[in-house]
């Protein structure tokens, strides 16, 4: 089974608020409301997505990309939620990410913040070639 990264729509985010907030996740990532998700669907400077399964269409989580408009900091994945764990699908969306953001938008650099409460997603992100500043 493989995944996509598709826009996310309003009609997705019922299911977004409630991954978000779910206890699995939400000690690891920004509760945002529904209006600030809203209001990032459309938002120039971010891409909202829904990971879904392929070729099922089974959505599995989301991810927020931003600083897209032109910021020298390069590429922010601002949040990754997998809500069916340990079947691959977050490090499958990492490699999504990474394409999207270097060849796709051209930005010159991608980073993350990484709670230090959150060990296993910092293993996975510097095993897809993230490297830890500290700065
Ligand atoms: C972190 C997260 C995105 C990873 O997605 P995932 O689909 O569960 O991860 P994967 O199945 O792709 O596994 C990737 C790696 O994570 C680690 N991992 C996965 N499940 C694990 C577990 N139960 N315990 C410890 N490590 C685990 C392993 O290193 C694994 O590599 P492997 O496949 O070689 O064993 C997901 O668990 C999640 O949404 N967590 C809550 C929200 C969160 O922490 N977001 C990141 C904020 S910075």
């Amino acid at each position: 089974m493989t995944i996509r990264l598709r826009p996310t729509t309003p009609d997705d985010l019922d299911r977004v608020l409630d991954a978000e907030a779910h206890r699995e996740n939400a000690p690891f990532v920004t509760q945002w409301t529904r209006a600030q998700h809203a209001a990032a669907l459309d938002h120039p400077d971010m891409r909202h997505l829904v990971v879904e399964t392929v070729p099922d269409g089974r959505a599995v989580g989301y991810v927020i990309l931003a600083g897209l408009a032109g910021a020298r900091d390069g590429a922010e994945l601002r949040r990754i939620v997998v809500t069916d764990k340990g079947c691959g699908y977050g490090r499958e969306t990492l490699r999504l990410i990474k394409t999207m953001a270097f060849r796709d938008l051209g930005a010159p650099r991608l980073w993350l913040d990484v709670r230090t409460n959150n060990p296993k997603a910092k293993r996975l992100y510097e095993e897809v070639g993230f490297v830890e500043d500290r700065a």
